[in-house]
């Protein structure tokens, strides 16, 4: 390894944004401690993985990365894995994986000084949390990738047990971060010059400010006000903490954008309560109904997974006839993955995985044509993206307030900058985007 003179790192980064978010904190720590990141595995003395656990795919991903690189130990390098599958996992690490010096949980990343310290002397050093930490990560130093778009992290860990779960082991108790710290942030981040905040939680709306001062959507309404934020977005909600007072403050300030994701899992109630949801499958129409009765045009989106145990092929058509009622703009669908620890790896009734790749394939399937027809609607209308860069066709492609992609043409001779905001006429529309032509610059760019 180089000495202690060019300490140098590489971070590769699985699962959500939250995860994301916390390797722009831990680059910045360790950028902090003089590591210098690198962008490759071959220039790194550090090889850090920020992993994630949620299915089993994604566990297995960071055991293959390790498996190919083992030889490199020889030459000196060391390895850390970071997150859910360290959490998960702790110390077995070490057995699978002997070359790991470093295995941490998010809730322990305010130790990384110290834990660096211990693996460059040569030792191991183990980060994990029983569920006891009840403050959040924040930091000074979070090495922020993108320049437009700012991540916020407003709660972490989560309470909830839905019982196929792995996040309550994985990211702790559920703990919020004052509403004061989140609004001086979201006011550097706009003196800096972003103008997108994506305010972060497992469960966001299950926030509560430890001062007492701001419910939920009193922030996000605050967060929406900061002068020079053009669009905040939040994520997950949970349905089961989803007040009307949320789409009241996405009616009053328009800086909120036109979008709301709720994750539903399931159509049937019965399965619903198998899951340890919290919530019916009426109660979770209704707060569809509050948003769909709201004046803007607000996307809904989705997350739901088939298989889970001992769901009937009944059951499973009430989740198909649920996509009908709500009409999502996108969902997220997943098979079943029995998960350890959690309640429901004790539940028989497996569905055989064929069985699941065929419900898959036709929760897809009828969701395709739903996010096709609802994407017609905007055909004609001028909206406001943000501009993201190029496609390899040469368009440029913007991010409209719903979330929607839309790929876009400009006049001859027009350059646009990442970050900026254009008016683009919808010309076609397709089930996973939108295609467009600039019409001008929008305000304020
Ligand atoms: N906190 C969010 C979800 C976070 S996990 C919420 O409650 O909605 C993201 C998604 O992964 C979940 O919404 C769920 O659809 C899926 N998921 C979680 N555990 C899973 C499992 N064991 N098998 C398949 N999908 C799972
Ligand atoms: Fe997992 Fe349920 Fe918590 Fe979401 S609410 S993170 S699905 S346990
Ligand atoms: Fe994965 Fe952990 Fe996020 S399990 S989805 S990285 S909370």
């Amino acid at each position: 390894m180089s000495g202690t003179a060019d300490k140098t790192f590489y971070l590769e980064t699985f699962g959500c944004q939250m995860n994301v978010h916390d390797s722009e904190k831990v680059i910045g720590t360790l950028l902090q401690e003089g590591y210098r990141q690198v962008p490759t595995v071959e220039e790194a003395g550090l090889i850090l993985y920020n992993t994630c656990s949620i299915r089993d795919k994604a566990e297995q991903k960071v055991f293959h990365r390790l498996a190919d690189y083992k030889k490199l130990q020889a030459q000196g390098k060391k390895f850390g894995v970071l997150g859910c599958v360290a959490q998960q996992e702790g110390e077995k690490i070490f057995e699978r994986a002997p070359h790991v010096s470093m295995v941490c949980g998010s809730a322990s990343y305010r130790n990384l000084p110290e834990m660096l310290v211990q693996i460059e002397t040569g030792n191991r050093s183990t980060g994990l949390d029983d569920r006891a930490t009840d403050h959040c990560f924040e930091t000074e130093y979070t090495a922020r990738t993108n320049p437009h778009r700012g991540y916020i992290t407003i709660i972490e860990g989560c309470d909830k047990f839905c019982a196929y779960c792995v996040v309550p082991f994985t990211r702790g108790k559920e703990r919020s971060r004052t509403s004061s710290s989140v609004l001086a942030e979201a006011r550097q981040l706009a003196d800096l010059g972003y103008t997108e905040i994506q305010l972060l939680g497992q469960n966001v709306n299950s926030y509560r400010d430890p001062d007492g001062k701001k419910s939920f959507a009193e922030l996000l309404a605050a967060v929406g006000e900061v002068a020079g934020i053009r669009r905040v977005r939040f994520t997950t909600s949970h349905p089961r903490d989803f007040g009307r007072d949320i789409v009241d403050v996405l009616e009053a300030v328009p800086t909120l954008c036109d979008h709301v994701h709720l994750p539903v899992q399931s159509g049937s109630t019965r399965v619903l309560d198998a899951m340890q949801r919290l919530y019916t499958r009426d109660q979770y129409l209704e707060r569809i109904s509050w948003i769909h009765a709201a004046q803007r045009d607000l996307s809904i989106t989705t997350d739901l997974i088939v298989g889970f145990p001992g769901e009937t092929e009944h059951e499973f058509e009430q989740t198909l006839s649920l996509l009908d009622e709500v009409g999502y703009d996108s969902a997220f669908t997943f098979k079943y993955s029995p998960r350890p620890n959690t309640p429901a790896i004790g539940l028989d009734d497996a569905i055989p995985d064929g069985e699941k790749a065929w419900r898959l394939a036709v929760v897809n399937e009828k969701q395709k044509q739903m996010s096709a027809h609802r994407n017609k609607r905007h055909l004609g209308r001028t909206v406001e993206v943000m501009v993201e860069g190029k496609n390899p066709r040469g368009q440029w492609i913007g991010r409209t307030s719903q979330i929607k992609v839309l790929n876009f043409t400009v006049p001859e001779g027009v350059e646009l900058k990442t970050g900026s905001y254009v008016d683009v006429r919808v010309t076609a529309s397709f089930s996973n985007s939108l295609v467009g032509e600039m019409v001008s610059a929008a305000r304020g760019s």
